[in-house]
């Protein structure tokens, strides 16, 4: 069943005391080449991703005014947002889930407290375009983008994380502390993954439109100068248990294994309790015959288990969806659009699509492998001989709610 969810929200309203002089951010205001401070994709690989922390100064000039504090409580109170607001008393972490109450988030202190909301690009559109800034690194691996609210002395204090982030300053000032200290022994008993002893080693202060890309394992601590937002880009890897127990599920759902033990030939055993040495050599030989797989039947497991939503995340199918002919001209005349929610990943000519696995004839490959990588199509994508086919496979996923037409 497709449960309801909230429609994504537009900008949100920043009245004069809040709005910042970061207000004008556009699209033009973005390059690739800004966003790693001049260095090329292939070196901020090659010396950064998974070693060692970047700062990029004015990464996103004028960025910074797409949410406040107002607009981010708003996302927080949604029944279909991932918020968690962490809180420091008498030096004792709290922390609870949401949705909150406006009156709740509304009456909270001066400082010392974080509201945190994750999937803010399933919330915000202008949150999933900036996480798809980060295309340049697979798919597969991204995750989502979180932002997050903190009066001065704020933060969740110091901690690592296990994945690669990019941490963008949003409104406000924020100084971020690194350490390469081997001990990541946490405070027991924490409801978040605290660090005993942080030791800085340095420190620098952000700005709107600034960023700091930080590796996993990296101890580090944000801590608001004043009334600050942190757009945060995280990534996932899958935990080698996790893609281990998934895939032997993944094994077991396709299983059909006719046939059962039979022992027509049954001797008196000495011990009755003994397990006998015919089922043993049965079992072992029909778990061996059955739990074979090859690289494709893993690339299968893979793509439907990585391009499956959250377990939170729910599509939103048309109410009054349009018809064939009315869909087709509506893409042919704008182009049609990934929704924020759809996961689209492909391996070899298997395509994927939330959890789904796409049986696509040769004439489609091209149009999907842009769809997936793009994640649009352009008007004059599907007009050319398979366009009708093509065009029926997006009408269906339209009616899922996967995506829709642009414009
Ligand atoms: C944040 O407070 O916005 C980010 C927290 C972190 O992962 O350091
Ligand atoms: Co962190």
């Amino acid at each position: 069943m497709n449960k309801p969810v909230n429609k994504p929200v537009k900008k949100t309203s920043s009245d004069s005391s809040t709005s910042h002089p970061a207000a004008s951010f556009t699209e033009a205001d973005y390059s690739l080449e800004k966003l790693l401070g001049g260095m090329s994709v292939e070196k901020f690989l090659a010396e950064h991703w998974h070693k060692k922390p970047l700062l990029v100064r004015q990464a996103l000039p004028n960025f910074g005014a797409w949410l406040d504090r107002a607009g981010l409580s708003e996302l927080a109170c949604l029944d279909n947002s991932e918020g968690r607001l962490v809180r420091f008393k008498r030096g004792q972490c709290q922390l609870e889930y949401g949705p909150f109450e406006p009156e709740a988030l509304d009456a909270l202190p001066k400082n010392n407290w974080s509201l945190l909301v994750s999937g803010v690009n399933h919330l915000l559109p202008e949150a999933d375009w900036l996480l798809h800034r980060f295309d340049f690194i697979p798919a597969a691996r991204l995750d989502d983008l979180m932002v997050s609210f903190a009066p001065p002395g704020g933060g969740v204090g110091p901690h690592f994380d296990s994945y690669d982030v990019f941490l963008i300053q949003g409104q406000g000032r924020r100084r971020w502390e690194i350490s390469a200290q081997d001990d990541l022994t946490t405070v027991e008993g924490a409801p978040l993954r605290i660090l005993k002893e942080f030791r800085v080693d340095e420190s620098w202060e952000l700005e709107p439109g600034d960023m700091l890309y930080l590796p996993p394992q990296l101890a580090h601590n944000g801590v608001a100068l004043t009334d600050c937002m942190t757009w945060s880009v995280g990534f996932r890897a899958p935990k080698a248990e996790e893609i281990v127990g998934q895939f032997l599920t993944f094994l077991q759902d396709r299983l059909e294994l006719p046939g059962m033990y039979a022992d027509p030939t049954l001797q008196r055993q000495k011990h009755v309790a003994e397990i006998p040495a015919a089922m043993l050599t049965w079992a072992d030989k029909t778990i061996r015959a059955a739990a074979r797989w090859d690289k494709s039947d893993v690339a299968d497991f893979l793509g439907r288990y990585l391009s499956e939503p959250k377990s939170h995340v729910y599509f939103d199918p048309p109410e009054r969806p349009k018809s064939l002919a009315a869909f087709t001209k509506a893409i042919r005349k704008n182009g049609v659009a990934l929704d924020s929610r759809s996961q689209m990943l492909f391996h070899g000519d298997a395509f994927y699509i939330n959890g789904e696995r796409l049986e696509a004839s040769p004439a489609l490959r091209g149009m999907l492998t842009n769809l997936a990588d793009k994640r649009y199509l352009m008007p004059g994508d599907c007009t050319h001989e398979q366009g009708a086919e093509m065009i029926a496979l997006l009408h269906v996923w339209y009616r899922a709610g996967y995506l829709f037409p642009a414009g």
